[in-house]
């Protein structure tokens, strides 16, 4: 069978980029994406550190240069065009999003989010899940609409809430689960067998999704690549 030839990738980031690091690990594990640049609107973030680590091109777009929301998101749409992204992943990119920008990357655009979506949408996820007395949290991976944190959900992993966990420990435990997830949901997408449907659900297999996939339902070949 002929190589697929590799999806070009954008990640956005502000900060660590652990999640970027799970990517680029699937990445040289034979997934077929090529992370073509990382642009972040933090020159301190660690996550450009790593992108160097690996030899991709990196750009700094801060948002304290532009006047307003439309300003930037229109600079950053063209920085991102320069490298011809079949898909753009948030990956802690702590930016709201205008609806022209969401707009021009509709379908082609995901994001992770630390909860059970559509739980706790926005900030400090954990610390709400915890004073909410939940047994339950984890991650989300959607396509990105214009309703923030509010796109179709297209994978899940869940994770106890246990005793004694601070913010900090289930953030971690989260985390985990954030790594092997984002790259399984873009794998399908760089392999063709995921895009968002015209009924705004996503499409797996050629098939609407009824509610999200969760990872622990996924067999071992398929997680395992995320690993
Ligand atoms: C993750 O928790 C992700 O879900 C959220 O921002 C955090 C980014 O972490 N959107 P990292 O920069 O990938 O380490």
């Amino acid at each position: 069978m002929a190589e697929r030839t590799p999806l070009p990738v954008v990640a956005l980031i502000s900060g660590s980029g652990s999640n970027l690091q799970a990517l680029i690990d699937a990445q040289l594990r034979g997934a077929p994406i090529r992370i073509a640049a990382v642009i972040s609107n933090r020159a301190d973030a660690f996550g450009l550190e790593r992108a160097r680590r690996h030899d991709i091109p990196t750009e700094v777009l801060s948002h304290r240069d532009y006047g307003d929301r439309e300003g930037f998101d229109a600079a950053l749409g063209d920085l991102i065009d320069r490298f011809a992204p079949g898909l753009v992943v948030l990956a802690g990119f702590m930016r709201i999003l205008t609806e022209g920008f969401v707009d021009r990357y509709q379908g082609r655009m995901m994001n992770i989010h630390p909860s059970l979506l559509p739980k706790y949408r926005g900030l400090h996820t954990h610390q709400r899940a915890l004073d909410a007395g939940e047994t339950e949290h984890g991650a989300s991976v959607h396509f990105v609409t214009a309703e923030l944190d509010g796109g179709p959900v297209i994978l899940q992993a869940r994770v106890p809430v246990l005793p004694g966990d601070d913010a900090a420990a289930l953030a971690a435990r989260v985390l985990e689960r954030e790594h092997r997830i984002y790259p399984t949901a873009v794998r399908w997408f760089a392999e063709g067998r995921l895009r968002l449907g015209e009924d705004g659900r996503p499409h797996l297999d050629g098939t609407p999704l009824r509610a999200p996939c969760l990872l622990d339902d996924l067999d071992a070949r398929e997680s395992e690549a995320a690993i």
